[in-house]
């Protein structure tokens, strides 16, 4: 994937003067005396039920990835970002330079949920029919999508009558002030920098209407996605110099049109969510945007947005700016904002939620090759110790990964030399928690079959080889 040339940098600390006062254990403990995450989130999606989940990543977060993070305690996951164009064209037309595969994307069974859909594009109408095509998984045919999206010359008029998901209503609206009972008194004894939580007063006179179904199999359905989450964050350039992803933030009106259209064409049971950077840049011009294109977001409904405390123009290199997400979500008391950048392991996803006030945090590279970091994060919850994964756990989830990308691939035209590459990428993140890291390190970028792949656990994992 073309974003990886962007990824490869060290692990830096965020910006945030005064988080090392911070306990994260014992904030985590208080958390979870709490109800865990804010219980807004949990009205809206019930297995939700973690401040965390896996990031949308480009070349990584397909099927297989998901389901280890889930097996691990991750509560809810991302899909990679797919463009709304490779999606209207049935997967035909995909460019090298562009994210996301079709397989990639689509729930991997019973078990890849709650899963939300992120798409990302430059015109309104084809965002609408991509992501209406989503969260139908193509009921109609893609002809019918392609119609949605190119009829009538870039406005796009949404179907009288949305088609039903499986045995799905058109469903009502809960107020979310009342699924907010008593969340949000913590007391921030712990240091002078953190912020408090609002109250939940503050919260109540903020508290919107989103859409809700009152049924959870319905948005928890095996057949599609619980959410659309709207991607206003990828650096990756512009193309014939129309925005998408990022660049949004440069353009908020053009962002604010994308997102009235996929709200207004996603049946309103289906969560609508988006994902954005902090700005552009750091010039004063571009500082106001995140805040105009959230205020719009919240008010057509949106649920929650993720934002990536970096800016566009930094791509992923850097530091993220937890003193700048902070100052966003106090600007947006009552909001359900979750956070990302710089969430290194199971300790920073408590410092995030502690220093910033976001209500969830977002891992991405730090779980690459580490899905023990969930099961660390639900440690703290649990006032336990976070324990790091055995040689025996090693063995044991990079067998596993393998046969889910095995699976993940089935059908695919070269099943065994595609699974063999995608695990090699993993393997190496894989091998830093192994104790001769280097070596298997070396070992896992040589491996090219399933024979290569069955003769390194072998000689470095000792419980993988089957019995
Ligand atoms: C290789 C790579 C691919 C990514 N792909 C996506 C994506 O498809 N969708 C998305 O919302 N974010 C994507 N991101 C951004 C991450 O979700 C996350 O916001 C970012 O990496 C900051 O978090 P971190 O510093 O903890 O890694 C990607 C990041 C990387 C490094």
């Amino acid at each position: 994937m073309s974003v990886e040339s962007h990824n490869a940098t060290p692990p830096t600390p965020a910006v945030a003067p005064g988080a090392e006062c911070i306990d994260p254990a014992a904030f985590a403990r208080d958390l979870a005396a709490r109800g865990g995450i804010d219980p807004r989130v949990r009205a809206l999606v019930p297995a939700f039920d973690a401040p965390f989940f896996q990031a949308g990543l480009a070349g990584y977060s397909d099927a297989a990835m998901r389901l280890i993070a889930r097996r691990h305690g991750c509560p809810y996951c991302v899909t990679e970002a797919l463009l709304d164009r490779t999606l209207l064209a049935g997967g035909r037309g995909f460019a090298k330079a562009d994210l996301g595969e079709l397989h990639d994307n689509v729930p991997g069974g019973a078990d890849d949920h709650p899963l939300a859909g992120q798409i990302m594009g430059s015109e309104p109408a084809e965002m609408a029919a991509a992501a209406l095509k989503m969260i139908e998984q193509g009921r109609r045919a893609d002809r019918d999508y392609r119609a949605l999206a190119y009829a009538a010359e870039g406005s796009f008029a949404p179907p009288a009558q949305h088609l039903r998901l499986p045995g799905g209503e058109q469903l009502g609206r809960i107020d979310l002030a009342e699924a907010n009972d008593g969340w949000g008194s913590c007391d921030p004894e712990e240091s002078s920098v953190v912020p408090e939580f609002q109250s939940s007063q503050e919260q109540e006179s903020h508290g919107r209407a989103v859409p809700h179904s009152g049924t959870p199999e319905l948005r928890n359905s095996e057949t599609s996605f619980t959410a659309i989450d709207v991607n206003l964050a990828c650096p990756v350039k512009k193309i014939s110099s129309k925005a998408r992803g990022g660049h949004w933030l440069a353009e908020p009106d053009g962002a604010i049109d994308i997102l009235h259209a996929v709200r207004d064409a996603v049946p309103r049971d289906v969560l609508c969510t988006v994902k954005l950077r902090r700005a552009f840049d750091d010039t004063p011009e571009m500082a106001s945007h995140c805040d105009r294109i959230l205020a719009a977001a919240f008010e057509m409904g949106y649920a929650w947005a993720t934002i990536h405390a970096r800016t566009v123009q930094q791509k992923y290199v850097g530091p993220s700016r937890w003193d700048v997400l902070r100052e966003i979500v106090r600007r947006h008391p009552g909001a359900i904002i979750f956070g990302s950048g710089d969430v290194w392991s199971a300790a920073d996803i408590f410092r995030m939620i502690r220093y910033t006030g976001v209500k969830a945090v977002a891992v991405a590279r730090g779980c690459i090759g580490n899905p023990w970091l969930f099961r660390q994060a639900r440690d703290l919850l649990a006032g336990r110790d976070p324990a790091p994964p055995t040689l025996a756990e090693q063995a044991a989830v990079l067998r596993a990964h393998y046969d889910l990308l095995l699976a993940v691939n089935h059908g695919a035209r070269y099943t065994e030399d595609l699974s063999s590459k995608q695990i090699r990428k993993f393997g190496i993140r894989f091998a830093a928690h192994h104790p001769k890291a280097d070596d298997v390190r070396r070992a896992m970028i040589a491996v090219a079959s399933a024979e290569d792949w069955d003769r390194v656990l072998a000689a470095y994992y000792p419980a993988a080889v089957p019995a």
